[in-house]
């Protein structure tokens, strides 16, 4: 058993902010950050456009920010919430500084804001189109300068170690040794991001996988919002499945067109916004304009401007195109939708508290009410820079060692058993993919989703009794919890009656 006071579960920006601020003040306890891949393996990595925050107020104000902010998200926010949030922005973004972030200056020394979709100001804090590469860099460099925070990656945290509501830490998989630990903590932060590969088209890394809203629903925390899913509008068109390269909101803030493949500018014909609508709306034009042609994807046209500002903004979609053989001066770039962004998640209060004693998340795990029905471009790093440092101002103040845990925390219990035939999982994973778009992606069908409920459930009993017979693997563990998700999803989606922002659901009987 390893002991710590704070189990920090995720390295992404939510996880790691939080574990250098709670290190910094309390320089003799322990903190642990366990994470499933390498450390820096995490959506934070692949952020692009940025982060949205008020920095010039000439042009700019949090009343527009919040306004922004609201009209995404179609009257399901929390607007208390919201103005916490818009109006912390700066505070955070000093501190990203501070701990060795860099972001782009114009010439006038001031940011160089980009602009995204929904957003009425440019106010997009950035670099270049690797954004999140650099915080995660700049952030895991402090964390390795800390002496009190261990980071044990390949970690695979399976569940959560509760009694009578308090959360007294969890057990991970050892992936080197194939050991489980029992981690015994204070406190236990979930950090543990999206969902992006229970629906295989996505622009999330594979370690989504929704793990830690699994985690937490299985101890009995409250879930919320799960129906709204938001899909990019723009991920690089490939026939493939699997983890899909975004290309930046930012470039249609940057003035790229959408056009079908006849060449007609066609969301001019559904919002006055044009390409810069909120992306729920974009997202589901494209869907429209999809069915009604039966291409498998609208273009982003980019000829019309200044090559080198663009390879200045974004030399990494530039070499990405350029690399398939795309040259943006003169072809259009092949998009689709794909699934992004999870705008639902654990349920917190204003402190990141879940409804479990002890316990908290922040990032795109956690559901704040900042986001309603649709979250605002660039606000999810925002987000989880706020509360991550919410959990830590709650906790700055409380003491440890008042566990109120009477009894052994008992091992996880490790008897030999046979392997789970990986074929199996693989097929099973790929039918559940396939059962997620086709039943609960932008546009869902009100006939389909009990039947979708109905196998989800099946194939949940069919895990379970799986996982009782055989040794338990990362795979096994990564499906369950996406067969979770899956059922939150599907369930949440039957219960909301009405469409709004992400969440569209029709009359009719789709394609099942
Ligand atoms: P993550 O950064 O995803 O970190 C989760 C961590 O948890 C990872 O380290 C993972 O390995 C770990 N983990 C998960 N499960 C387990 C487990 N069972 N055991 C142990 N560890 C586990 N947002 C913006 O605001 N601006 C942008 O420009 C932007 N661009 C984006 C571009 C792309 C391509 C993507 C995919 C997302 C983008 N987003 C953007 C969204 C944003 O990046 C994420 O929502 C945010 O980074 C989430 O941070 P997080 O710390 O909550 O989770
Ligand atoms: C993007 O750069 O388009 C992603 C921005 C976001 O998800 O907030």
């Amino acid at each position: 058993m390893i002991k710590t006071n704070y189990l920090i579960i995720g390295s992404g920006v939510a996880g790691l902010t939080f574990a250098i601020k709670i290190a910094d003040r309390f320089p003799n306890r322990k903190i642990t950050i366990i994470t499933k891949s390498n450390e820096d393996e995490s959506n934070t990595k692949y952020a692009q456009g940025g982060i949205a925050i008020v920095t010039d107020k000439t042009e700019d104000s949090y009343k527009k920010h919040i306004d922004d902010t609201l009209i995404c998200g179609d009257g399901l926010c929390d607007s208390s919430v919201v103005e916490m949030v818009v109006t912390e922005g700066p505070k955070r973004l000093k501190e990203l500084i501070e701990w060795g972030a860099k972001f782009d200056k114009n010439t006038k020394g001031n940011f160089d804001l980009g602009k995204e979709g929904g957003h009425s100001q440019n106010r997009v804090v950035h670099h270049k189109d690797q954004t999140g590469h650099e915080i995660e860099r700049a952030i895991l460099a402090q964390v390795h300068q800390k002496e009190n925070i261990t980071v044990l990656d390949h970690h695979f945290a399976l569940d959560l170690i509760t009694q009578n509501n308090f959360c007294f830490g969890a057990y991970a998989l050892d992936e080197k040794t194939k050991k489980i630990i029992t981690f015994k903590s204070d406190f236990t932060v979930l950090a543990t991001g999206g969902i992006g590969h229970l629906y295989g088209h996505t622009t999330n890394p594979v370690i989504a996988t929704g793990d830690g809203i699994a985690m937490a629903f299985r101890a009995n925390a409250s879930i919320k919002d799960m129906e709204f899913i938001q899909f990019h509008p723009t991920a690089l068109y490939d026939s493939s499945a699997g983890s899909k390269f975004l290309i930046s909101e930012a470039v249609r803030g940057f003035g790229a067109y959408l056009r079908t493949k006849k060449g007609h500018r066609f969301m001019l014909d559904y919002d006055s916004r044009g390409e810069l609508a909120s992306r729920d709306i974009v997202s589901q034009s494209i869907d429209l304009e999809l069915k009604k042609s039966g291409d498998d994807c609208v273009y982003l046209d980019c000829t019309h401007l200044d090559l080198d500002v663009f390879i200045k903004h974004f030399p990494m979609i530039y070499e990405r195109c350029k690399s398939i053989g795309i040259d943006i001066a003169k072809d259009w770039i092949p998009v689709i939708p794909a699934q992004h962004y999870l705008c639902g998640g654990i349920m917190v209060d204003k402190n990141g508290k879940t409804t479990a004693a002890n316990l908290f998340a922040c990032g795109e795990c956690s559901q704040t009410g900042l986001h309603g029905a649709n979250r605002l471009a660039s606000n999810s790093l925002l987000e989880a820079l706020v509360y991550s440092d919410k959990i830590y101002n709650y906790l700055a103040n409380i003491s440890i060692g008042n566990s109120q845990f009477n009894g052994i925390i008992s091992n996880w219990e490790s008897v030999e058993k046979p392997e789970i035939n990986s074929d199996y999982l693989a097929k099973m994973k790929t039918e559940l993919q396939l059962l997620m778009r086709q039943n609960a992606g932008i546009v869902r069908y009100d006939s389909d989703l009990p039947k979708a409920k109905e196998q989800l459930l099946h194939w949940q009993n069919e895990m379970e009794e799986i996982g009782k017979t055989h040794q338990i693997s990362v795979a096994f563990y990564e499906l369950l919890n996406m067969i979770t998700i899956g059922n939150l999803i599907v369930q949440q989606s039957i219960e909301r009656k009405e469409n709004r922002g992400g969440f569209m659901k029709v009359k009719a009987t789709g394609s099942n």
